[in-house]
C-alpha cells in the first residue's frame, strides 16, 4: 500500500466515526517551552485543559491530523534502521468526547482494517502516584487481544511536552515487535513543579508514527525501504555508503521542512539544530564529492512529493532552496579558509589537525580525505585523544565559551545544552558513580560497566549481569545510594598515574581508553573515613553527594545479552 493511500486510509476512518480532520501546526510551535513541535497533540493543548472550546473551533469534540514533527533526541542515531528526525504522526485526539474504550477499539479496529496483526499491546502498571489502568488491560481483553504487558512510566506515560501541561497513562500497540500506535489517556495536569492534578475532563491524544507504520504495511525491513525514503535515496551515487545516504536523506527532509516554516539556521536553540542538519550534509558534499546538483533535486523532489499535502512547502519552494544555498557558501567559506590553513602545513599531526577542527570546523574525514600524503600518519584514535584532552582542560571555561547555546558539554557519556542542564547532568553523573559502587555491593564485585550515558532528564547505565534483577535488589540499591547522598559524603579528585590509579582499586570502564596521566574521582564520608566510591574519571561532579537529591531507578531491563540496563533520576 502506497503511502498515499495510508494517509487516505487514516484520515477517512477517523472522519466517519465523527473527527473532524485539522491541518498539521507547523514545526515551530507557539508554546516557548519547547523548541520544536515533537507531538500532535501540542496544537490542542488548551482543548485538554478546558481552555479552548473544540465544538466552537472544530464543531466537533473529536479531531484526527498528520502531524509534521521533529524529535532531536535520536540525532545521533539516525542511519539505522528506525531512527529519523523529522517524521510524520498519524493521530486521533478527543477532548472530552470519548475515552478509554472507544479509542482501544479504534485502534482495533483500524489495524483489522489494514489487515494489521497485533502481537501485543502494553499498559500502565501503576506507581505510587497513578493506579495501574485496569480498564485498559479489560477493553483489550475483551477485544481478544491475549498478550497485554503491564510497564512503568518510563514506557506507559506520556507528557508534558514543555514545562507544564496534559499528561497521562498510554497504551501501546506493537506490530512484529515494533512499537507502532501510542494511545495516551490525559488524564493529569502536571504542573511546573512536578505535581500531578486530575484533568477536568478526561481527553484522548493518540499517536502513530507514519514512517513506521508505512514499513509495516509495505512489509519493509527499514524505514528507509519505504516510499517516503527509497525516491530520493535513489538520487544519491552508490559509492556513498548506505549510513551517510540516509543521513542525507534525513537532514534534507528535515531541512526542507523546517526551512518551509520559516526557520533559519542560525547559532541558538532551534536554529542551531538546523544549522546542524545543514552542516553535516555539506560536509559529506565535499567529503564523497557528491556533484552540487544533487542536493537540490533532492530537495526540488521533497517538495514536490509532499507538497501535495503541505502546501507551504510549494509557496516557500524558492525561500527553501536559496536558504539552503546561502548556508552551504557560508560553510564553504569557513572551510575554505581551513582548508588554505591545512596547505601550509606540511604534516598533519593530530594536535594541528586537532587545531583545524577548533577552528574552522574541519571534521576528522575531510582532513584525513583531502590531507592526502600529509595525513597519513594521522590516525582517528590520535584524532580523538587530542579531542578528549581538549574537553578535559576547556571544561571549566565552557559556559563562558558557549554562551550556553548549543551543546555545551559532550563527553560521549555526559551532554548538555546550557548551564542548567550542566548542573542536572553533574549531579546524576556522580549519581552514576553511587550507583555503579552500589550494585556491586549489592549484586557482588564481579559486574563490569558495559556504557553509560547520562542527558538532563536521566542517566542509562549499562553493566554485565546474567539475570533481572528482584524488586527488593533495585530497592536495595537505591536505598544505598540515597544512604550515600543523605551523609553528604565528600568527592575529591586526584591526578596520579594510570598504573597507581588501577592498583588502588578505582573502577574503570574496560572499553575506554585511558592517557597516562587520568582524575579519580573518591567519594568518602568525612566522618567515618568511609569510601564508598572511587573511580576514574574525567569529570564533572558535585563536591558533596547531598547535592544530588533524592535518587531513583525508574526501569531496570536487559540491554543485550548478558547486558542489564538501569535508567535512574534524581529529584
Ligand atoms: N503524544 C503522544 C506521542 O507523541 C501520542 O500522540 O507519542
Amino acid at each position: 500500500m502506497e503511502s498515499k493511500e495510508i494517509r487516505k486510509k487514516f484520515l477517512e476512518f477517523f472522519e466517519k466515526r465523527g473527527h473532524k480532520v485539522v491541518p498539521s501546526s507547523s514545526l515551530i510551535p507557539d508554546d516557548p517551552s519547547v523548541l520544536l513541535t515533537t507531538a500532535g497533540m501540542q496544537q490542542f493543548k488548551l482543548y485538554y485543559i478546558g481552555k479552548a472550546d473544540p465544538s466552537k473551533d472544530f464543531g466537533a469534540k473529536n479531531t484526527a491530523s498528520i502531524q509534521k514533527s521533529f524529535r532531536t533526541s535520536d540525532i545521533d542515531e539516525v542511519g539505522d534502521d528506525s531512527h529519523d528526525t523529522f517524521f510524520e504522526m498519524l493521530g486521533n485526539f478527543s477532548f472530552g468526547g470519548y475515552f478509554k474504550k472507544e479509542a482501544i477499539q479504534y485502534g482495533y479496529d483500524f489495524f483489522k482494517e489494514m489487515s494489521l496483526p497485533i502481537d501485543f499491546v502494553t499498559v500502565f502498571g501503576g506507581d505510587k502516584e497513578v493506579p495501574a489502568d485496569e480498564e485498559s488491560e479489560k477493553f483489550w481483553k475483551e477485544l481478544g487481544v491475549k498478550k497485554v504487558e503491564k510497564r512503568g512510566r518510563e514506557d506507559n506515560f506520556w507528557g508534558p511536552t514543555g514545562n507544564e501541561g496534559p499528561c497521562g497513562p498510554t497504551t501501546e500497540i506493537y506490530v512484529n515487535g515494533v512499537e507502532i500506535w501510542n494511545i495516551v489517556f490525559n488524564q493529569y495536569y502536571q504542573e511546573s513543579n512536578k505535581t500531578l492534578k486530575p484533568l477536568e475532563q478526561n481527553g484522548v491524544d493518540t499517536g502513530m508514527g507514519f514512517e513506521r507504520l508505512a514499513m509495516v504495511l509495505q512489509k519493509k525491513k527499514n524505514i528507509f525501504e519505504t516510499d517516503l525514503f527509497a525516491p530520493f535515496l535513489e538520487l544519491i551515487p552508490k559509492e556513498i555508503p548506505d549510513r551517510q545516504k540516509r543521513i542525507i536523506v534525513d537532514h534534507l527532509r528535515g531541512s526542507t521542512f523546517l526551512l518551509a516554516d520559516g526557520l533559519r539556521p542560525s547559532n541558538k536553540e532551534a536554529g542551531y539544530i538546523l544549522r546542524r542538519l545543514m552542516r553535516r550534509v555539506f560536509v559529506y558534499e565535499k567529503l564523497y564529492k557528491i556533484p552540487t546538483h544533487i542536493y537540490d533535486a533532492i530537495i526540488h523532489d521533497i517538495v514536490h512529493e509532499y507538497g501535495e499535502f503541505y502546501q507551504e512547502l510549494l509557496r516557500e519552494n524558492n525561500a527553501v532552496r536559496e536558504e539552503f544555498k546561502k548556508e552551504g557558501e557560508k560553510f564553504y567559506k569557513t572551510l575554505e579558509r581551513g582548508l588554505k590553513e591545512l596547505e601550509k602545513i606540511s604534516e598533519i599531526s593530530s594536535v594541528s589537525a586537532f587545531k583545524l577542527y577548533e577552528t574552522y570546523g574541519l571534521p576528522f574525514e575531510i582532513i584525513k580525505e583531502l590531507g592526502g600524503q600529509k595525513a597519513a600518519t594521522l590516525t582517528r584514535d590520535g584524532f580523538d585523544e587530542e579531542f578528549k584532552k581538549h574537553q578535559e582542560i576547556s571544561r571549566a571555561g565552557l559556559e563562558k565559551k558557549f554562551g550556553g547555546h548549543g551543546l555545551i558539554l559532550d563527553t560521549g557519556e555526559l551532554k548538555a545544552a546550557n548551564k542548567e542542564e550542566l548542573k542536572k547532568v553533574t549531579r546524576l553523573h556522580t549519581a552514576t558513580h553511587l550507583l555503579n559502587a552500589a550494585l556491586r555491593k549489592v549484586l557482588g564485585q564481579d559486574i563490569r560497566q558495559d556504557g553509560s550515558d547520562i542527558t538532563a532528564e536521566r542517566t542509562r547505565f549499562d553493566f554485565t549481569f546474567p539475570r533481572k534483577l528482584t524488586p527488593e535488589e533495585v530497592k536495595m540499591i537505591e536505598e544505598l545510594v540515597n544512604s550515600a547522598v543523605e551523609k553528604n559524603m565528600q568527592v575529591i579528585k586526584e591526578e596520579m598515574d594510570y598504573q597507581d590509579a588501577i592498583k588502588s582499586g578505582a573502577l574503570h570502564f574496560f572499553k575506554e581508553k585511558y592517557p597516562g596521566r587520568v582524575n579519580v574521582y573518591t567519594v568518602s564520608d568525612p566522618k567515618t573515613g568511609e569510601i564508598f566510591s572511587k573511580e576514574l574519571c574525567g569529570g564533572p561532579h558535585v563536591s558533596h553527594t547531598g547535592e544530588i537529591g533524592r535518587f531513583k531507578i525508574i526501569k531496570e531491563e536487559s540491554s543485550s545479552a548478558g547486558v542489564r540496563r538501569i535508567r535512574a533520576v534524581v529529584e
